[in-house]
């Protein structure tokens, strides 16, 4: 090799400065796994550069002029829309809806489809809620019904395989979206990757990108707002300074926009790329975990503890422990000898097991999983024709490539061997894919070939796609393995559409009271960006958040769709009691309001998974104009009806909520307050500030009693019940509450579920 090519690679190994924290990380690492692997990751780090210098594709030159489109050379109108040429490129711009234009820019391959979850569009020409307009340089404009200028697009620019897009931003124009991002809630002034990475161990506010980036982002301004969604899953950067400056490595330039207000773009999204699924009932109750339960005895010790304390317990996640040497789909036998003996005495006391799932497979011959995989040939290959390595908790590992039908089905059916020692869920991990490395560089080389359904694609174009495709594949392999049951499974890493199939959680957080405020910011983008369902790691991933802090998170996360503490292999213990410590009664009381509330969020679940409005959403939600509430980004609403307003400071005890415009009671009060301003609220330790909307009914579960809460009438609500699993017979009680002092309760009812526990009690606050 020459001298200047093994610079080249020497460069590509040194660690980016940017990142100061990856040395006392790199050696964090030795120490948890071993000189052995620590040397794996080593050579592993050195063939990664050498591949990345001999095959990564090129990335586009950005400091070149480029290639604009050029003279527009015709234009030829179809049924649904419009295909232009111009001297150096062609587009094409088709109305999948009144209110939704899928515009592509070639030249580029087009995605293939794995966000998209609806093909069967009915072609339209109306511009009735949104219109297009060329101009000869191919700029594009788009306005709502009556004229107003959503978004005005410059003309892209081609850049080797690459694309880069402008387009104007108003002047008040405020940016959410783009998946999951420890960023402020508006994005605006800010850069951000598309290159789903996991941060190295833990991750402070500030850092991106994270494991599940998307192109996808609402822009609201004084003359509307809109939607917009680039389906291209290439790595990419996104700045919104004076402009919006997008650019891609590669592919054909798709995008979709949709016009406002965004609560009904967010919805519009769905239909696109799928509605959440509807999880079991279960899934919504609370979850424990921690790196580091070893042992069946251990796990039984724990759910002893929350009999103990008469604690509520749903579900307990197993991490890797439960695995014979970190391998996927095998159980260590020593530790835990009859995990169907486990998972059965905990599911009569209510308790279901979850178990993880990482995407690296050893490689190991002997090992079933391994054999068969490369023997059917399911791994990522180089384009050498080796097959590509990474190292990752057991060693040398091989990936499966997802973006392989067969593959997923595979995979899909491996599953079968721990849904019979009893799994009930599925936590997806490590599935960025990440490699561990000395660089920084913690992702497989870039030329890494994927099948891409057989027409073929490098990692800069699958990486993205990586999560949501092992997340199909568990999917649709449990809807085969066990058809009489909800799948249910959360994940680190996905793109857009990842809701048809997992939630999602926020990752390796630090333990600080900023990481709190941060999750608040983190998951209302998350919802923004189509993924609803989602939650953090109680009391953050790494660290010793002190009683208050934890409590604080414990409060946050009990209003999220995912309830679950969880924490690293060396934290100190992180059960609620040895968490909380003396302030286990705050947890007591959650824990209860959780359980209460269990009516309602089941059904703002079901909402979701036939709306797609997202169960948490911002307080600009139902008015977008409304400056006061434009940038909250420290409460939110969850379903129609609540407003939850956590507490996020250390000592605080009181705290302002801006509440909306309308009237509004709290959730145990009787006294309705007047919205439309900020109001100071108590808020003891054990306490969170939680508002209902005037007019609201909300059913709650009183010990055992479905009881309907009423606040003011009229009043109105709605309740989703079924089996809490399954695809059975399911019910949906519309409740319409009038009259003043005799209260007069009138419930339309569709489906056939009954249930013991419809004895209504009417409560009026
Ligand atoms: C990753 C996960 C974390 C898990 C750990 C061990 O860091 O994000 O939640 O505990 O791996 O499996």
């Amino acid at each position: 090799m020459r001298r200047r090519e093994s610079a080249k690679i020497l460069r590509r190994l040194r660690p980016p400065a940017k990142e100061p924290g990856q040395l006392r990380q790199a050696l964090d690492g030795i120490r948890l796994l071993g000189w052995r692997k620590s040397v794996q990751i080593a050579q592993s780090t050195v063939a990664h550069a050498y591949l990345d210098w001999r095959y990564a594709p090129p990335t586009p030159d950005w400091n070149h002029p480029g290639t604009a489109p050029g003279r527009m050379l015709a234009r030829e109108d179809c049924p649904d829309g419009f295909i232009a040429r111009f001297e150096h490129a062609e587009l094409e711009v088709r109305c999948l809806g009144p209110d939704l234009v899928r515009v592509t820019w070639r030249p580029g391959l087009d995605p293939v489809p794995y966000a998209i979850g609806r093909h069967d569009w009915a072609p339209t020409t109306s511009e009735a809620e949104l219109s297009v307009e060329l101009s000869e340089d191919g700029g594009l404009a788009f306005r709502s019904g009556d004229g107003r200028l959503l978004r005005r697009d410059l003309p892209p620019v081609r850049h080797g395989e690459g694309w880069r897009h402008r387009a104007h931003l108003h002047a008040d124009e405020r940016v959410h979206g783009l998946g999951e991002r420890a960023l402020p809630f508006d994005l605006r002034g800010h850069t951000v990757e598309m290159w789903n990475r996991g941060p190295g161990g833990r991750y402070v506010p500030g850092v991106d990108p994270l494991y599940i980036c998307i192109p996808v982002y609402v822009g609201v301004h004084d003359e509307g707002s809109y939607l917009v969604f680039y389906e291209n899953p290439h790595r990419a950067h996104f700045s919104f300074k004076d402009e919006l400056d997008a650019r891609f490595d590669g592919g054909a330039l798709r995008y979709y926009v949709i016009p406002g207000p965004v609560s009904r773009a967010v919805e519009r999204f769905s239909d696109l790329t799928g509605k959440p699924f509807l999880p079991p009932r279960w899934a919504l109750g609370y979850h424990q975990s921690r790196w580091g339960y070893g042992s069946a005895q251990e796990v039984r010790e724990l759910v002893a503890g929350f009999e103990r304390y008469e604690l509520p317990l749903d579900a307990v996640e197993l991490d890797i422990e439960y695995m014979d040497q970190y391998r996927d789909f095998t159980i260590d036998e020593e530790d835990f000898p009859d995990m169907a003996g486990l998972s059965a005495d905990l599911e009569a006391k209510g308790v279901r097991l979850v178990m993880i799932v990482d995407a690296a497979v050893q490689e190991k011959r002997g090992y079933r999983v391994y054999d068969e995989g490369a023997t059917e040939q399911r791994f990522c290959t180089l384009p050498n024709g080796r097959t590509m390595r990474g190292v990752v908790w057991p060693g040398w590992a091989v990936f499966p490539d997802f973006t392989d039908a067969g593959t997923r089905q595979w995979w899909g059916d491996q599953y079968r061997a721990l849904l019979d020692a009893g799994a009930a869920g599925f936590w997806h991990d490590m599935n960025e894919p990440t490699t561990f490395s000395l660089s920084g560089e913690d992702w497989p080389p870039e030329g890494t070939c994927h099948a891409m359904e057989g027409r073929g694609g490098s990692h800069v174009e699958a990486r993205n796609l990586y999560g949501l495709l092992m997340a199909r594949a568990a999917y649709e392999g449990l809807r085969r393995l066990h058809p009489e049951r909800r799948p249910w499974l959360f994940s680190r890493s996905g793109w857009a559409g990842l809701q048809r199939y997992a939630w999602a959680w926020t990752g390796d957080t630090v333990s600080t009271w900023p990481m709190l405020r941060q999750t608040v910011t983190t998951i209302l983008g998350l919802s923004l960006s189509g993924i609803g369902f989602a939650g953090p790691d109680i009391g953050g991933y790494h660290g010793d958040p002190s009683p208050e802090l934890y409590v604080r998170w414990f409060e946050l996360a009990t209003f999220l769709p995912l309830f679950r503490t969880h924490c690293s292999h060396d934290d100190p213990p992180r059960e609620p009691w040895a968490a909380a410590k003396g302030l286990i009664d705050a947890v007591r009381v959650h824990m209860g309001l959780r359980r209460r509330l269990m009516p309602y969020l089941y059904t703002v679940a079901w909402q979701a998974s036939q709306t797609g409005a997202p169960p948490v959403r911002p307080l600009f939600w139902e008015d977008e104009q409304d400056a006061r509430l434009a940038s909250v980004d420290d409460a939110f609403f969850l379903g129609d009806h609540l407003l939850i307003a956590p507490v996020l400071d250390e000592g605080a005890r009181a705290r302002t909520v801006a509440l909306p415009n309308g009237w509004w009671y709290r959730l145990d009060g009787n006294e309705p307050l007047e919205g439309g301003r900020d109001v100071e609220v108590a808020a003891p330790v054990d306490h969170t500030p939680v508002f209902v909307r005037a007019g609201a009914v909300i059913p709650m579960d009183e010990d055992g009693d479905l009881t309907l809460h009423v606040y003011g009438t009229p009043a109105r609500g709605v309740l989703y019940q079924d089996a809490g699993d399954g695809y059975g017979p399911w019910r949906v009680d519309h409740f319409r509450v009038s009259g003043d002092d005799r209260a007069h309760l009138e419930t339309t009812s569709d489906g056939d579920f009954s249930s013991a526990a419809l004895q209504t009690r009417l409560h009026r606050q």
